[in-house]
């Protein structure tokens, strides 16, 4: 039996699904008084790494300062314009601010993801880096992207705070530029008890530098040895986060099966926009960190399902990134204008069930007669 209440995201799931092994693991980390800079911090960074196929990852706060602490190690000077999408969170822009940095956002393509051509368009003499978001789960064409970069001598941050697993062509988003940062946030697919992020980078010397920049400016002695910051992933939330990677390879699957349910039961209705079917793309490897569509009437349809007990999102609260007038930015962005009057995500998440999918989708068929 179908619950008629389907909630976008239920937080106290993500502690309900393995509650007893929760337990078991804070109380061991408590008991060890094993808080700060510990051993499961280390064993998570090295399994994360791995995971990813990169040289390093370092845990920090949360992601946002996982960027500001990338942008200022890959040499982010005063003043440098950083190139990003506009269909992303405050926190891209705001991590480019706070390094120094000015943040330029620029129009998405009809896949969500920052256009590559809007970024060549905004590329000045002050431009040094490129900040994709590798947004909904889905890896931005890198190759397209470091060509540009090449060209013009930038250098690529990513902000891969929704796309740990994600892949372009067999490769990891987040491990393609000087660095990078993923979120721990508890809806995020990897989903720590609060906060919670981590850097990666192939970059030795990135690497020492965000090493220093998280901790206080200690090196591995604890000698001070440059400015920093405390931005540490708490060593308890990197127990949590050991105990959920070694299964994220299922959980990953099981997004994708969700997807591909939602793409099968939704074919039939033109008035929808769907995010790319797994595999539809050999190029791209999806996770599905959101199941974000385009609705026509989307307005109405949101009411409709909450009115059938189906909990959806609108990203940002509708707000993309250029229509931040309080924090300056200027910029007519007419694509990404249009998108964001049609966006709308729908249940996606570990506790979501094949039932409630065709639940859903049965309801989204029917507002629009279908
Ligand atoms: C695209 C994007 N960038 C940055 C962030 C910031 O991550 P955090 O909350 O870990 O600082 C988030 C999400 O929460 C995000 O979705």
């Amino acid at each position: 039996m179908i619950g008629q209440s389907i909630p976008f995201f239920a937080y106290s799931d993500v502690f309900r699904a393995h509650g007893d092994q929760y337990l078991e693991i804070i109380k061991d980390v408590a008991c060890r008084g094993a808080f700060i800079l510990q051993e499961d911090l280390s064993k998570f960074e090295s399994k994360l790494a791995q995971f990813l196929g990169a040289k390093h990852a370092l845990g920090v706060g949360n992601a946002t300062d996982g960027l500001l602490l990338a942008l200022r190690a890959a040499g982010l000077a005063p003043g440098d314009e950083v190139v990003l999408s506009s269909h992303t969170m405050v926190a891209t822009a705001a991590a480019v601010h706070f390094a120094g940095g000015v943040p330029v956002p620029v129009e998405c393509g009809a896949d969500h993801l920052i256009d590559p051509e809007a970024v060549l368009a905004a590329i000045t003499l002050r431009t040094r880096f490129i900040m994709p978001t590798q947004l909904n789960g889905r890896t931005c064409n890198m190759e397209h992207l470091q060509a540009i970069a090449d060209q013009h001598g930038l250098t690529i941050v990513e902000d891969a705070a929704q796309a740990l697993g994600s892949r372009f062509k067999g490769q990891c988003a987040g491990t393609f530029g000087a660095a990078s940062a993923i979120s721990f946030y508890p809806a995020k697919v990897l989903g720590c008890f609060g906060d919670g992020g981590a850097v990666i980078t192939n970059d030795d010397a990135v690497f020492e530098r965000v090493y220093q920049l998280r901790d206080h400016g200690r090196d591995r002695s604890g000698r001070v040895v440059s400015w920093g910051l405390n931005s540490r992933l708490d060593n308890l939330q990197a127990a949590i986060l050991n105990f959920q990677l070694a299964s994220y390879g299922e959980v990953m699957q099981r997004r994708r099966r969700l997807a591909a349910l939602y793409t099968e039961s939704l074919a039939a209705v033109p008035e929808v926009v769907l995010p790319p079917a797994p595999d539809s793309d050999p190029d791209h490897f999806d996770i599905y960190q959101n199941y974000e569509i385009e609705a026509e009437r989307r307005d109405e349809l949101k009411e409709y399902l909450k009115e059938n007990g189906i909990g959806t999102l609108i990203q940002w609260g509708g707000q993309a990134i250029h229509h931040l007038k309080a924090l300056g930015f200027t910029q007519t962005l007419s694509f990404t204008d249009h998108l964001f009057e049609r966006l709308l995500m729908l249940p996606m998440n570990m506790s979501v069930t094949d039932e409630e999918v065709c639940y859903i989708s049965e309801h989204i068929r029917r507002f629009y007669g279908r």
